[in-house]
């Protein structure tokens, strides 16, 4: 018998020990009792972290839809599946039921396939938070199309790269998206992107804002005529455990971003085993997760986590200050939350505000508070657990990464006692290890290190899409035999991790993991911009912010420099998107170089935080003399 249902510590700890004593027959057990498989696998694991392979329950076939909902129809058939929330209070939520849910996604399903979308094909899904952005995530997972989530806020540069990447035959977008008080024209951004994509067939149109677009003949189409028309029987089509699921691009320290590839069964199984104990779930409640399906988060624990488990997942449109910033705290009292989920920077936003928002709302539902997306300060915790929790809402603050596909680090709620800005303990099945720079394992407790993961777990991403060469270099040849994720972390005197951030040039701003490369290469378009070097620095509310440092080209020196950073941005608008906006822009005649020629980026980080004291050795500069031109300047 699997412990599926984690419920005191001994029983964790129980768990934990099987997890790593016996990996094999610990998931076989987990995979067999609580899921759907058409056949059963040949082979629990086989994996080779050199390189790099990872086979989870190889042989066996499912469709994860099948998984998802029909197997919930017989008891569940008439539970709510998705609560959508728009984006406007004055629109009415929309309840979807679990057989509701069954036949939007078999309509869809059968609309993608009169449109030529087959099994293994890529297809392109940018859309704001409506019910239509799960459906076509189930539709694609039920037909074996791969799915490629691009978050609706990245450009359509950004757009047309993550879809020339993957060559995604489809794009399924909406007419617009509602922000807060603004709308967006989605379908303007999808039409500038698709002007270099050569591997698009058709785009499917959700109208949400009634607004005039452009439908360009023979390629664009309103979905929901298509929709009217379609059959409710699809038939799943079934899936080998290793075949992909979806494709997610995250961003890299260099380079451009990563299409992150998830198969089938291992990314189930371990998805929905955490969902069921990292939130403690039971049967009735309605369970929240803030972040939008355009992330990882979304996918896992939105989508696919919950609706295994045949739960009820709240999706909202909106944002967390419209109409005003109590907006959360009303949704929560309207659909009496239980389990609310959502990341440091929209904590730290709503901390700000005054305490009125929150009090006038009764959180007396909420059993269970969740963290994700970047290290949560102290200050930060302690708002959420005084004013959110109530002091009675233990607080599960949830380490892992697109790559890693489910949660690997976090306090089980009522059963792991927390810490302050602890993720604590790792889930079971999750070996971490830390590493000193040499390579060597350190041992013992009161140690801080690299985190690496010393054995593989069923949602570990399988390789990036059409170069597996690059998933060996970033993740495997760091250390030997480990996975390394890119992040610090210290282990306290009884084991308790906390994550300390990130060792590489990624920075995450409000959540967002930012690459330095993509950014820096949109600035040097800037016909006035020599070179460029951004570094992250502390802002109360986003975490990190973007500080940049630019030289000009000599015909650029005598610009405004106002004009020059707000043409610096709008670069950075159009061909990255508005979050990786800076919010310092510093002009400097020279940046501080090693002989090799690398940009010293430790100096400037040091400088951008106005943490000057012991700027470490310079001796090493190719030009030590700019540095102190670059910390007269520093804004
Ligand atoms: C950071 C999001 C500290 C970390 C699920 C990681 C965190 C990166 C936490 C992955 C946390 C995520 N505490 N840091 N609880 N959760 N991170 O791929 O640096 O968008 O490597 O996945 O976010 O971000 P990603």
């Amino acid at each position: 018998m699997s412990n599926y249902h984690i419920k005191h510590l001994e029983e964790y700890y129980q768990v934990y020990r099987k997890s790593v004593r016996e990996p094999e027959n610990f998931w076989a057990e987990v995979a067999e009792e609580h899921f759907m498989w058409r056949k059963k696998w040949d082979k629990v694991l086989q994996w080779d972290f050199k390189k790099p392979e990872i086979k989870w329950f190889d042989g066996a076939q499912l469709n994860i839809t099948e998984n998802c909902i029909d197997r919930h129809l017989v008891t569940k058939g008439d539970k709510t599946a998705i609560i959508f929330e728009p984006n406007s209070p004055d629109e009415a939520a929309r309840h979807i039921t679990y057989s509701d849910l069954h036949e939007r996604v078999c309509k869809m399903a059968n609309v993608l396939k009169s449109k030529g979308i087959k099994k293994g094909d890529r297809v392109c899904i940018y859309l704001p938070m409506i019910p239509e952005l799960a459906v076509s995530l189930l539709a694609c997972a039920r037909i074996g199309a791969i799915h490629s989530v691009v978050f609706a806020g990245f450009s359509s540069k950004a757009l047309a790269s993550r879809i020339n990447d993957s060559e995604c035959k489809m794009v399924i977008t909406s007419d617009g998206s509602y922000r807060g008080a603004k709308t967006i024209d989605l379908k303007g951004i999808v039409d500038n992107g698709l002007e270099s994509c050569a591997t698009v067939e058709s785009v499917l149109v959700v109208n949400r804002i009634d607004a005039e677009i452009n439908m360009k003949t023979g390629r664009d189409e309103w979905l929901q005529p298509l929709l009217d028309e379609a059959s409710v029987h699809c038939a799943p089509e079934i899936m080998e455990a290793e075949d992909p699921l979806f494709i997610l691009y995250t961003s890299g320290s260099t380079g451009k971003p990563k299409g992150m590839v998830h198969t089938t069964g291992g990314y189930m199984v371990y998805s929905a085993y955490t969902f069921k104990n990292v939130f403690q779930y039971h049967d009735g409640d309605v369970y929240w997760c803030t972040a939008d399906i355009g992330w990882i988060t979304g996918h896992s624990y939105i989508v696919y986590g919950p609706l295994a488990n045949g739960a009820t997942t709240v999706m909202f449109e909106g944002v967390p200050h419209y109409p005003d910033f109590g907006r959360f705290w009303e949704i929560v009292e309207k659909h009496k939350v239980n389990q609310f989920y959502t990341a440091p920077t929209a904590i730290r936003a709503l901390g700000k505000q005054n305490i009125e928002f929150v009090e006038k709302h009764d959180l007396s539902s909420l059993k269970v508070l969740g963290s994700v997306g970047e290290p949560i300060n102290e200050e930060a915790w302690h708002w959420y657990n005084d004013n959110v929790g109530k002091h009675k809402s233990p607080i599960v603050d949830t380490w892992w990464q697109t790559e890693t596909g489910g949660v690997m680090i976090t306090p089980l709620p009522y059963v792991t006692p927390t810490k302050p800005t602890y993720a604590t303990l790792p889930f079971p099945g999750i070996q971490p290890a830390l590493l000193d720079e040499s390579g060597e394992e350190i041992k013992g407790n009161q140690v801080d290190g690299r985190l690496c993961i010393k054995f593989p777990w069923p949602s570990i991403a399988r390789t990036i899409w059409g170069d597996h060469q690059r998933y060996k270099d970033t993740y495997f040849s760091a250390f030997e035999n480990m996975y390394f994720t890119g992040d610090g972390a210290l282990r306290d005197e009884v084991g308790y991790y906390r994550i300390t951030g990130r060792v590489d040039d990624v920075i995450i701003v409000s959540g967002h993991n930012l690459g330095t490369a993509p950014i820096e290469d949109a600035i040097n378009e800037h016909p006035a911009v020599a070179e460029s070097a951004i570094v992250g620095f502390p802002h109360d509310v986003k975490g990190n912010a973007l500080y940049g440092y630019v030289t000009l080209k000599e015909t650029g020196e005598s610009r405004n420099q106002d004009n020059l950073r707000k043409e610096i941005n709008q670069v950075i608008t159009d061909r990255v998107g508005a979050i990786a906006k800076l919010d310092k822009i510093q002009f400097t005649n020279g940046l501080p170089k090693t002989r090799s020629g690398k940009i010293m980026r430790r100096i400037l980080r040091k400088i951008a935080s106005k943490d000057i004291s012991n700027l470490g050795d310079t001796s090493t500069l190719l030009n030590p003399e700019c540095v102190q031109e670059i910390m007269d300047g520093v804004l």
